[in-house]
């Protein structure tokens, strides 16, 4: 499917885990779409199950209207329904097919010219999959959990990052009354962007992340010296990515279907369960879940938003396909989608952010 010389109809989709600004992406891809370039949009329902099963909404200006602050996504998403691996019941057996061309020939029934998917790294490269089978295609990227190569930032972060926060904030009040060590987990599957970032800003005094392997008893020392020198609670904000030197990560559930099976969670309670254990001191635990993915995004995730989705609505009108739009330092730039897939966007080490909650007491736990 070659892009026609003229484009007069786009398709939006939104795929993956959700996250806040979905809403304020769509707004600005439909009117940048009808008031600056006269074009038509249409909505694929549900990610690219919609793509591949023809379930559509034609998306006017007044669509797009009181919805920037809305959390979620008025198009639905969903984290499975991978159109080059789509599950089929074969005889009451489960199997995968690839319904690509199902999905391409859904575009032109609906007379569409360009495709913009809204996605983290498995929509993405479900994108770029499209893109090489001739569909013009531009990418804009989202998720929470701001792991994303080839982006300094991806909206959904910031807003995740206000509510653990304040999660945060709220525990250290009840922390200090009962004299109790709280851990706290927080999303970041193979990056500890929420739990470093959200562990500075709410004052936390050990962070576990993905990237800096911890040792438990290193956790307890700090936790025992805490409450050696008076101290009246100790937050340790653990990313559900968070890995033992000598262990595994906690796996929750495998979702089969799904362009990453894998569902991380409850690390939180093995690493109080072990504190309380080793320290003797009581420990609480709080798993934030899926209240980081909702809410009203916060006003730069707003605006990021509204930058990213005009942005890929020029991009296509200069027909500029198989890109995604991204944030750099200041700017809004764009990047081949085959140069994002495979890798992420993972904190370094020995950056300036782990650095600097070195400085201020913060243990990583090694
Ligand atoms: O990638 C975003 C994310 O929210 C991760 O932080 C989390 O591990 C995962 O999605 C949860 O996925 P689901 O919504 O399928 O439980």
């Amino acid at each position: 499917m070659k892009a026609k010389k003229k484009i007069e109809k786009i398709a939006i989709l939104t795929g993956g885990g959700d996250c806040p600004g979905l809403n304020a992406v769509i707004r600005a891809v439909v009117k940048t779409a009808i008031f600056k370039h006269g074009l038509e949009v249409v909505g694929f329902l549900e990610g690219y199950l919609g793509m591949i099963k023809n379930m559509t909404r034609r998306l006017e200006a007044a669509d797009a209207s009181g919805i920037l602050h809305q959390g979620g996504t008025i198009l639905g998403t969903s984290n499975r329904d991978n159109p080059f691996r789509f599950p089929v019941m074969v005889r009451g057996k489960k199997t995968f097919r690839d319904v690509s061309g199902q999905a391409v020939k859904n575009l032109k029934r609906n007379k569409v010219d360009a495709l913009i998917a809204v996605g983290g790294d498995g929509s993405l490269t479900i994108a770029h999959q499209f893109f090489e089978k001739d569909v013009p295609v531009v990418g804009i990227p989202k998720t929470i959990d701001n792991d994303l190569w080839g982006t300094d930032v991806t909206f959904g972060f910031d807003t995740a990052l206000q509510t653990a926060m304040e999660a945060i904030d709220k525990i250290q009040t009840t922390a200090a009354s009962h004299h109790r060590v709280m851990v706290v987990e927080v999303m970041g599957r193979y990056a500890g962007w929420i739990a470093l970032e959200s562990g500075l800003a709410g004052g936390g005094d050990v962070i576990l992340i993905p990237e800096i392997p911890y040792n438990i008893e290193r956790v307890c020392e700090v936790v025992r010296k805490r409450h050696h020198y008076g101290k009246r609670s100790s937050i340790v904000v653990v990313a559900e990515g968070a890995v033992p030197q000598k262990g595994e990560v906690v796996v929750q559930k495998l979702v089969e279907d799904s362009t990453d099976p894998v569902r991380l969670g409850g690390v939180g309670y093995k690493v109080g369960n072990e504190i309380e254990k080793r320290t003797g001191l009581e420990t609480r635990v709080t798993v934030l879940g899926h209240i980081q993915r909702g809410g009203s995004p916060t006003v730069f995730d707003r605006v990021l938003a509204t930058r990213f989705g005009s942005r890929a609505v020029d991009l296509v009108t200069q027909r500029k396909f198989g890109v995604m739009v991204c944030l750099r330092g200041l700017k809004i730039e764009d990047i081949a989608l085959k140069s994002v897939q495979g890798d992420q966007r993972k904190v370094f080490p020995n950056g300036d952010l782990v650095k600097t909650a070195r400085s201020i007491g913060v243990s990583f736990g090694d």
